[in-house]
């Protein structure tokens, strides 16, 4: 797991962009996991001004997005295809090919759910997953007691949650208090996983994350065992990391060999 601090937001938003930048870059028909909440706008800006100004093309890349309400549909203000819409869909200057987010009104969610899972197989997996992290330690919307080999699937929300994203809606009563989201195990065949957290709010769910036990409680602990997960945090998400120095030297060390022996570089599992 390669865990990088930046300053700010902002920076942390633009190393984001340049890993999904760099996955685009080497395979133009690639397929990206894509996460909302307020956490990966930064990311979405960056791309859109990437698109814009560096002619980064987005026109045969592929996306599934993590999750939706459960009840709303693409039309809803706070529905999650609404929101992938407006903050990078219909900004971008070449639109994705094919665009996915679950159908938070299908009528019969375990079907769909099986063919969500089908369609991700179909176009060949998810090779770089975008993903934010809940205060309650939920990727997408598998809240504590997720098992970790969970498949997408329809989710009751956490009080925590709910709370968490009520800001977004008239009252705590219009929250959903269900969701459509994949699995801890759907996210994990993922080839590349990359988790972003901003704010002294998730500091100590980041560190129980990053450097607690794997457990179901803290379903974003998982990505301990996923064999290609980088986390990027502002330095108020990182905290309370008790390896702080370390995951900075590791990141100085890369740099320096970067420059001295770029081909050692990107071989070593540093
Ligand atoms: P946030 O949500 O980005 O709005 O903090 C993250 C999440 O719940 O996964």
């Amino acid at each position: 797991m390669r865990v990088i601090i930046e300053a700010d937001y902002d920076r942390m938003s633009f190393k984001a962009a340049e890993v999904v930048k760099g996955q685009v870059t080497k395979k133009p028909g690639c397929v990206l996991g894509l996460a909302t909440g307020s956490t990966p706008i930064g990311l979405y800006k960056e791309l859109i001004r990437m698109s814009r100004e560096e002619g980064l093309d987005f026109s045969r890349v592929t996306t599934f997005n993590l999750d939706e309400y459960y009840g709303l549909g693409p039309e809803h203000d706070q529905s999650y295809r609404y929101f992938m819409e407006k903050n990078l869909f219909a900004e971008l200057k070449t639109r994705p090919k094919k665009t996915h987010v679950p159908d938070g009104l299908a009528k019969d969610p375990e079907t769909y759910c099986e063919q969500y899972e089908q369609m991700i197989k179909d176009a060949g997996g998810i090779d770089l997953q975008v993903l934010g992290i809940g205060r309650d330690g939920h990727i997408a919307f598998n809240e504590p007691s997720s098992s970790l080999g969970s498949r997408t699937r329809l989710k009751t929300l956490t009080e925590e949650t709910i709370q968490d994203n009520a800001r977004f809606f008239a009252s705590l009563d219009e929250v959903p208090r269900f969701a459509l989201t994949m699995g801890v195990a759907t996210i994990f065949e993922a080839r590349r996983c990359i988790l972003m957290a901003s704010g002294v709010k998730k500091a100590k769910v980041v560190h129980e994350a990053i450097e607690g036990p794997i457990s179901s409680q803290v379903t974003a602990s998982a990505l301990q065992l996923h064999r290609d997960t980088i986390v990027v945090l502002d330095q108020e998400a990182g905290c309370e990391l008790d390896r702080i120095d370390y995951y900075k030297h590791v990141e100085r060390m890369r740099a320096d060999l970067m420059e001295k022996k770029p081909a050692v570089a990107s071989a070593a599992a540093v």
